[in-house]
């Protein structure tokens, strides 16, 4: 559409104007917002720009694959992939607590991030001064208030601040004006498939704030698992584009089942879809029973570790969105 060709005009060319012949480097999470971020810098900057994904080893099914693919090989842009699944699995092990898990998250997240743009400013081809992030306009607002009341900060988001002051770089954040819905008609504009802008958006700290209490591998397989299983369930059905965002949370609780002859006793997972325009309130989403029976039923068949499925039918307000 007009505006945003417009828009993305207007963005080339304030990015270069910002940039220079200067280099910048460019955190990719996966998600759209860093995606359409990165993407456009390349556009306007070409190999002045370097991507870094940390991998934390929090990512769905076959996601960071589809990334590293997409990026590298599809848009050539240069991209670095750490692999840092180990030593983030190990420290949230025995992290229950979510305000802590969030801060392990950002402080390795961080650490390993700076690492790495040391390597890429050791390279030969000049310190990069500029440090690229997809932060959008919900993002600047780090605190909701709730009618009148007080503000008050609901949950530490580990993607937003911290970075740049540390490494004494300049931000580029050519999204900061835009909501959701305005990055994916640039996406779409910039020519990203619309099987990648479509995407339900997905928290930075991963499937570790959809494990409550500590992280294991064991339960990231099993989380990973049964989630494909719903997303596929949810697709088939025609109801992927309805939903602002579906996942599962693998509960810390074992409960008694029977299958065949036998006794079970694994564990509770809980289906979660949300409608919503921004994610600051949200409403659950009326599934009809015939859609949770069978999807209930094909998890518990299909992944070994799950013996009961509960469908989560709270709205935010009073519950947030992902449950810690
Ligand atoms: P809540 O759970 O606060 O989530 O209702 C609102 C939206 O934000 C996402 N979310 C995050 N996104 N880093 C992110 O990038 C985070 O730390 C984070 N925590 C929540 C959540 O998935 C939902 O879309």
């Amino acid at each position: 559409d007009w505006t945003m060709s417009a828009y993305r005009a207007e963005m080339i060319r304030k990015i270069r104007e910002q940039v220079g012949n200067e280099r910048v480097i460019c955190g990719l999470s996966g998600g759209v917002d860093s995606s359409v971020a990165a993407v456009l810098i390349h556009e306007a900057i070409g190999d002045q720009l370097t991507c870094i994904y940390v991998d934390h080893g929090l990512m769905r099914l076959g996601e960071s694959e589809q990334v590293v693919g997409m990026f590298r090989d599809h848009y050539n842009i240069p991209l670095v992939h750490v692999d840092a699944s180990d030593l983030f699995i190990d420290q949230l092990e025995g992290e229950a607590d979510p305000e802590k898990k969030r801060k392990t998250i950002g402080r390795l997240f961080i650490e390993v991030f700076e690492a790495e743009a040391k390597k890429i400013a050791a390279d030969g081809r000049g310190a990069p001064r500029f440090l690229a992030q997809g932060t959008l306009y919900p993002d600047v607002i780090e605190s909701v208030s709730f009618s009148g009341g007080p503000s008050v900060t609901i949950k530490s988001h580990h993607n937003v601040g911290g970075l740049p002051e540390r490494m004494h770089m300049k931000l580029v954040e050519p999204l900061r004006e835009l909501f959701k819905d305005e990055v994916r008609a640039l996406g779409r504009e910039l020519g990203l498939p619309e099987s990648f802008i479509g995407r339900h958006p997905f928290p930075g700290p991963g499937l570790a704030i959809r494990l409550p209490g500590g992280v294991t591998r064991e339960k990231l397989d099993i989380l990973r698992k049964a989630d494909a299983i719903y997303l596929d369930e949810i697709r088939k059905a025609g109801l992927y584009d309805h939903i602002w965002q579906a996942f599962s949370v693998l509960l810390p609780v074992q409960t008694v089942g029977v299958m065949g002859d036998g006794r079970t006793y694994d564990r509770v997972l809980a289906l979660r879809a949300v409608t919503s325009v921004d994610g600051m309130t949200a409403d659950f989403f009326p599934f009809d029973m015939g859609f949770l029976g069978r999807t209930a039923t094909r998890i518990i068949n299909e992944v070994k570790g799950v013996n009961r499925v509960v469908y989560d039918v709270t709205s935010k307000p009073p519950g947030t969105i992902e449950w810690e």
